[in-house]
């Protein structure tokens, strides 16, 4: 429920492909732990997930589904706003505002847009390159002090911090200037085949990532296929061992233990037996998650029920700071 003395919280996820461990930790599992502390508003952005190409059935699908993972991870929509971003027109409407805020020449170094130019050569369109302003609207629109996110979007908060004081600085203290919020462990969990780079959804090789629709055998053979290194020692210590280290934080979430723990249960224990008490505690979390999400998915009444409910609050406090920022510029 909202509260009023409670500072408001805003994150989203995009519904494209399967969602990762990766997602999981550095995102959905702060969203669960946070929500007894602040007001908050999570979305499902499929409003964002158009700027690459999108067949539509398997959209809406992994829309739905995306939600009722939400509900299974433990994501209250009593306590939160839970809502699919195109179900809130004022998205695409302060988004058009703000992009009046926004320099083509800050959207096109964005890392993100070049990455994905490169990767979508065939299709570089003006929302992939409008990715950060509208993100920055979902953002504002909610007055958010914190933000819970990855550090692959960090780049993407700052512009949203940019723009409020922009706009701020032009008319006068509109938008809260959100801060990005990051888990201790576990901000950039990275792929088992290729510890440089970060775990994601739309990785080439799929051995690399777990994703949360895995099953346990799945789970069990990436484990067990997972760079680490040839000294043989189970420590933490991102720099010279990336492979293990990303393992034991991975493992450090799954087991509910510190890192320090993990690496003292560990101690002289192969790189085998290792692997596979990592694939173990993963599996023996998400097998039971599946079975939650496909009963909630079942159930399309009460999925429908959540979807309207968070619609109306969310257009609520959204269309507040929107008619805000009208009356500002002079609509
Ligand atoms: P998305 O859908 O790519 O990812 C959702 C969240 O998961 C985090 N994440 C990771 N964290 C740690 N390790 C990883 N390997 C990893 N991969 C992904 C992301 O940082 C993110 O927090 N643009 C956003 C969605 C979005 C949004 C917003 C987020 C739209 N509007 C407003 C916050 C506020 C995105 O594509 O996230």
């Amino acid at each position: 429920m909202e509260n009023a003395v409670k500072s408001n919280l805003y994150s989203a996820v995009q519904p494209t492909n399967n969602l990762t461990i990766g997602n999981y930790i550095g995102a959905i599992k702060n969203w669960v732990d946070l929500q007894d502390k602040y007001n908050c508003f999570y979305a499902v952005a499929n409003m964002h997930a158009i700027t690459v190409r999108q067949n539509p059935a398997e959209l809406r699908q992994r829309t739905l589904s995306l939600v009722s993972l939400l509900l299974a991870c433990g994501i209250d929509a009593d306590k939160c706003t839970l809502y699919v971003q195109s179900h809130v027109p004022a998205h695409a409407q302060l988004c058009w505002v703000l992009n009046t805020f926004t320099y083509v020449g800050e959207m096109e170094r964005m890392t993100q847009f070049k990455d994905k130019s490169r990767k979508h050569a065939d299709n570089i369109n003006m929302g992939l390159m409008d990715y950060p302003v509208l993100m920055a609207a979902d953002i504002l629109l909610f007055q958010p002090e914190v933000v819970p996110i990855g550090k692959d979007q960090t780049q993407h908060l700052e512009i949203a911090r940019d723009i409020a004081m922009r706009f701020n600085n032009a008319y006068s203290p509109t938008f809260t200037v959100p801060n990005g919020v990051y888990m201790k462990t576990g901000a950039k969990i990275c792929d088992l085949s290729d510890p440089s780079k970060k775990m994601s959804k739309s990785a080439e090789n799929v051995n690399g990532s777990i994703f949360l629709s895995d099953g346990k055998d799945e789970i069990l053979r990436k484990f067990r296929r997972a760079v680490t290194d040839s000294d043989a020692e189970v420590r933490y210590d991102p720099e010279n061992k990336p492979g293990v280290s990303n393992l034991l934080t991975i493992y450090s979430v799954f087991a509910g233990k510190t890192v320090e723990e993990a690496e003292k249960q560990f101690a002289g224990v192969g790189y085998g037996e290792f692997k596979l008490a990592v694939g173990e505690a993963v599996a023996d979390k998400l097998i039971p998650l599946q079975a939650e999400q496909a009963k909630i998915s079942a159930d399309k009444t009460y999925l429908e029920g959540v979807l309207k409910s968070g619609a109306e609050r969310a257009e609520r406090t959204a269309n507040k700071t929107l008619s805000k920022v009208y009356r500002k510029i002079g609509f």
